[in-house]
């Protein structure tokens, strides 16, 4: 039997220079998508793949995090004497159960790697998740929960990974596939984070969500900087592939970048087009703003 999935992590602590203004007061993984802010969508997407605790890696001025998922009493009294009912039940969907996150700071922005082991002593001796926020994947079935059956299956560690063009490789882990396990999981044979253009082993990228077992802590402890210099997860990752077998799975779905900005409006405009009574207004507008010409150069 393997050992279920208890536990996810999410780093918090990246600065989000790229949204800058926007990010001075306001951690990235609030900026809204719709009306929802982009961790929400992370932490509910690991909520419905059945995790039971989600311990978040913050930095300094992340505290508005710890708010999003804290009861807002103040508010929630007023909605009550108001009789907002819908307003405190949707409130109250997305408010994890008392007692099951933690929150530890990363303290000095060393790199994901560095950002998961700050969490060692939180998840213990058992295997768990991690689901970078930068990261939204819009799917019928939770990405992590395709992952969570994988793993039932498979055991070992698992990695989600999506076709990318050749010409962005160098943005992303990127791995290498050996065996088909069935059509859409494989065995990884090789992972590379941020291959110099040109010198790729395929065009999958590692999306942001994996299943790892505990043994990489040890790794990640002593694990040197990396591409970027920073300690990076994908190379404790490769040594840890060493040991333990490691399986990819070409989820159902699509992820979207929110670290980015092209990546943060296209998912606010395809999670906006599943609502309908927004759909109906956003396709009109939409067709009006790519038929006008575009301005003279
Ligand atoms: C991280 C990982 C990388 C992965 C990417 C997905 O990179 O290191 O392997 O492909 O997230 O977004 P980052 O975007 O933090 O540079």
């Amino acid at each position: 039997m393997n050992k279920p999935i208890r536990k996810a992590v999410l780093p918090v602590a990246g600065l989000g220079t790229r949204f800058l203004p926007a990010t001075k007061a306001v951690p990235k993984e609030m900026l809204t998508i719709v009306d929802r802010p982009i961790i929400q969508y992370v932490v509910d997407e690991a909520r419905a793949a059945g995790i039971e605790h989600i311990v978040f890696v913050t930095g300094r001025n992340k505290h508005v995090i710890e708010d999003h998922f804290d009861m807002a009493y103040e508010l929630e009294d007023t909605l009550k004497a108001r009789n907002k009912t819908a307003a405190l039940e949707l409130l109250e969907k997305h408010r994890p159960q008392p007692g099951s996150t933690s929150f530890t700071r990363q303290q000095a922005p060393l790199g994901l790697g560095h950002a998961i082991w700050c969490a060692r002593d939180i998840i213990g001796n058992e295997p768990f998740a991690v689901l970078l926020p930068d990261v939204i994947i819009k799917s019928q079935v939770s990405c992590l929960k395709q992952m969570v059956d994988l793993y039932g299956q498979v055991g070992g560690n698992i990695i989600a990974v999506e076709e990318v063009p050749d010409d962005q490789t160098h943005n992303y882990g990127i791995v290498e596939l050996a065996k088909e396990i069935n059509g859409n999981a494989s065995h990884i044979s090789n992972m590379v984070e941020k291959p110099a253009p040109g010198t790729a082993p395929s065009n999958l990228m590692i999306t942001g969500r994996y299943i790892l077992q505990p043994e990489i802590f040890e790794l990640l402890s002593h694990q040197g900087a990396g591409a970027g210099g920073e300690i990076q997860l994908t190379d404790s990752m490769l040594a840890l592939m060493k040991e333990q077998p490691f399986a990819s799975l070409k989820f159902e779905g699509r992820s979207y970048d929110c670290g980015n900005k092209p990546g943060f409006l296209s998912a606010n405009i395809a999670f906006g087009m599943d609502d309908p009574k927004l759909a109906e207004e956003l396709v009109p507008f939409m067709m009006e703003i790519i038929g006008r010409p575009l301005a003279a150069e």
